[in-house]
């Protein structure tokens, strides 16, 4: 089988056992959004929506998420957690830990900025963005995988797997790892979220709808926000890490 073969039957291969149907679309707009309208028809926990190619690829924040044709893996699970809907924020934080855990077996190194923007090197190499359909989560995950650059605007900030390893890889079967990384109680999320997050224990910067806040990040909580040593709470906002002398740093 072609290594990056994306057919539904190169998917249905090596699958975790609570995953029950795949559906593959050469292209979409949005996984996110077939997967919203198929939670809403019923589809059960464990059914996932692929694409090789998504017109409108949606990001964190209002956000575009680009993947030529034949690069990305492109995914959304819908997810029926047994989880307080307050608590549904804990979801991306699972997902940043099983991303993690999939790429240290390709013998790479990866971080998590909070609450979920997986990085190796410092440089963006996957995303992840949710929205609740009824009550369903759809689970929406953009890996960088086979890409070998990027245009100018993200080239300083995006990478690959396939660039921090040196060689392409099988998108079906990173699919599989991060989907069987992914079979966590609640429980076990937070303990496993965060060894991967540099986050915590550094000085940043977050950009909320009300302002800035600038501070050390102490911790999670219970529902996913992220705890500052300072006492506030922030349960949504963009993150920049600072050097200590202020400086930006990726
Ligand atoms: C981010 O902004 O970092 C999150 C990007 C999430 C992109 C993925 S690609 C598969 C799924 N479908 C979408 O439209 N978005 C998510």
């Amino acid at each position: 089988m072609d290594a990056n073969d994306l057919s539904q039957d190169a998917l249905a291969t090596g699958l975790p056992p609570w995953i029950r149907q795949v559906r593959f679309f050469q292209e979409v707009d949005s996984t996110n959004r077939v997967a919203g309208t198929w939670a809403m028809n019923g589809a059960g926990h464990g059914s996932v929506v692929v694409a090789d190619y998504q017109s409108h690829g949606r990001g964190r924040l209002g956000r575009t998420w680009l993947s030529p044709k034949g690069t990305g893996l492109l995914f959304t699970v819908i997810l029926r957690p047994k989880l307080a809907r307050e608590r549904f924020g804990l979801i991306n934080l699972a997902a940043a830990s099983a991303l993690c855990r999939a790429f240290v077996l390709l013998g790479l190194d990866p971080k998590v900025k909070w609450p979920n923007d997986v990085q190796i090197g410092g440089k963006k190499v996957s995303g992840i963005a949710s929205k609740v359909s009824g009550d369903a989560v759809c689970l929406g995950i953009g890996v960088n995988v086979n890409q070998t650059a990027f245009p100018d605007e993200i080239a300083g900030t995006a990478t690959s797997l396939r660039l921090e390893t040196g060689q392409p890889h099988d998108r079906a079967a990173i699919m599989a790892r991060i989907l069987e990384a992914l079979d966590l109680t609640p429980e076990q999320i937070l303990p496993s979220f965060r060894p991967w997050c540099v986050t915590l224990g550094s000085p940043v910067r977050v950009s909320l709808s009300s302002g800035t806040i600038e501070g050390v990040a102490c911790d999670v909580d219970a529902s996913g926000a992220l705890i500052m040593c300072s006492g506030e709470v922030i349960s949504a906002g963009d993150v920049v890490h600072l050097h200590q002398g202020g400086v930006e740093a990726r």
